[in-house]
């Protein structure tokens, strides 16, 4: 059996070109992330092509300064991880490529990862007791899905989005108003200066009482009250509206969870992905954990959005499991879940 002493996660599924290097005992030695906002900025979200032009330039330097800050050399590596899917295709066959020809040339494993898996292990990276089985909310700017774990590395879809994620909301909404990319960290710091009970939005509800979830009525509500309402980057009425919008989309998360929560009885609950960045999201979230007597466990906020030590930490996690360990590196890309 291969030993494993240091690993080295590649991500690169969206808009962040990520590498890391995690120990044995999931330490992290180094973490970098080098985002794409600045380059997506002026058209309101991401342009898939520049996206994985953009990795291209600089996974070589992302790679190399986290051998750096963790004081390795490639050749004291002794596995590579990497995020398969789900993702933008040419952005991870970026990460993917490179993560093979490494492998390929080290001869070491490399262990292909899913992204919304790799969203939850970043609760584990720095909890590793979370007792199951839990439920997970996946919240990022491409996903919003439930899964119950009843034990590690054993993940079963609960419910999902049908239309938009809550992150691509908050970003839509974002760019309608012309406040920038991403959305979702303006849309906070705006909404803290408004009253949150000044807009009425009606709660998204499924009618056939599946546990999916659906945020297409929440932002032609939102896009309703803003032409109504005149709401504008100058309206001083914008803090109070963002507020409210916030508001609303934290408690149709909750909401949902709530019921999970009532039907499958967990023993922990987890959040995770970019908006769980989201303070509002991360109070309320606890709160209705205490509500339910339930431990609530919520990745520090630079390991909610894309990184890749959460990448390697999943990959050490399997290949600790492994009795034989594969060199194949016949892994593709997949961009969808
Ligand atoms: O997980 P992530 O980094 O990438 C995806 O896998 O999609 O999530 C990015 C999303 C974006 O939609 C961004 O607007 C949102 O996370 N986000 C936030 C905050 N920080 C990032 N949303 C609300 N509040 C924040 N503070
Ligand atoms: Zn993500």
């Amino acid at each position: 059996m291969i030993q494993v002493k240091h690993i080295l996660g590649i991500e690169t599924s969206c808009d962040e070109t990520a590498s890391a290097v995690l120990r044995n005992d999931f330490r992290i030695l180094s973490n970098v992330v080098l985002s794409q906002d600045e380059i997506h900025a002026p058209y309101g979200g991401i342009v898939p092509e520049l996206a994985s032009r953009q990795h291209l330039r600089s996974i070589n330097f992302i790679v190399r300064e986290s051998l750096s800050r963790a004081g390795l050399e490639l050749d004291e590596i002794d596995a590579y991880a990497v995020t398969q899917g789900p993702g933008l295709i040419g952005s991870l066959l970026v990460g993917l490529s490179f993560a093979k020809g490494l492998a390929y040339y080290f001869q070491k494993p490399l262990v292909g990862i899913d992204h919304l898996q790799a969203h939850i292990e970043g609760a584990f990276l720095e909890q590793r007791d979370i007792p199951f089985p839990s439920l997970a909310l996946v919240v990022s700017g491409g996903h919003t899905s439930t899964f119950l774990m009843k034990k590690k590395l054993k993940y079963e879809l609960i419910g999902r989005t049908r239309d938009d994620a809550a992150g691509e909301t908050l970003d839509k909404i974002a760019k309608f108003l012309d406040l920038g990319y991403p959305g979702g960290p303006v849309i906070e710091k705006l909404a803290a200066k408004g009253n949150p009970q000044s807009f009425p939005f009606a709660l998204p509800r499924m009618t056939d009482r599946s546990f999916d979830l659906s945020f297409s009525g929440l932002k032609t509500a939102a896009l309703k009250q803003i032409k109504e309402n005149h709401i504008s980057r100058d309206n001083p009425q914008l803090f109070d509206f963002l507020a409210s919008f916030e508001k609303a989309i934290v408690r149709a998360l909750l909401d949902n969870m709530a019921r999970i929560i009532t039907r499958f009885k967990p023993k922990a609950l987890i959040l995770c992905g970019g908006v769980a960045r989201n303070r509002r999201l991360r109070t309320q979230f606890s709160k209705l954990a205490e509500e339910q007597c339930l431990p609530s466990f919520i990745p520090s906020p630079k390991l909610c959005t894309d990184n890749a030590a959460m990448v390697a930490s999943l990959a050490l996690e399997r290949l600790k499991r492994q009795k034989k360990i594969s060199l194949t590196l016949d892994l593709d890309a997949y961009p969808r879940f």
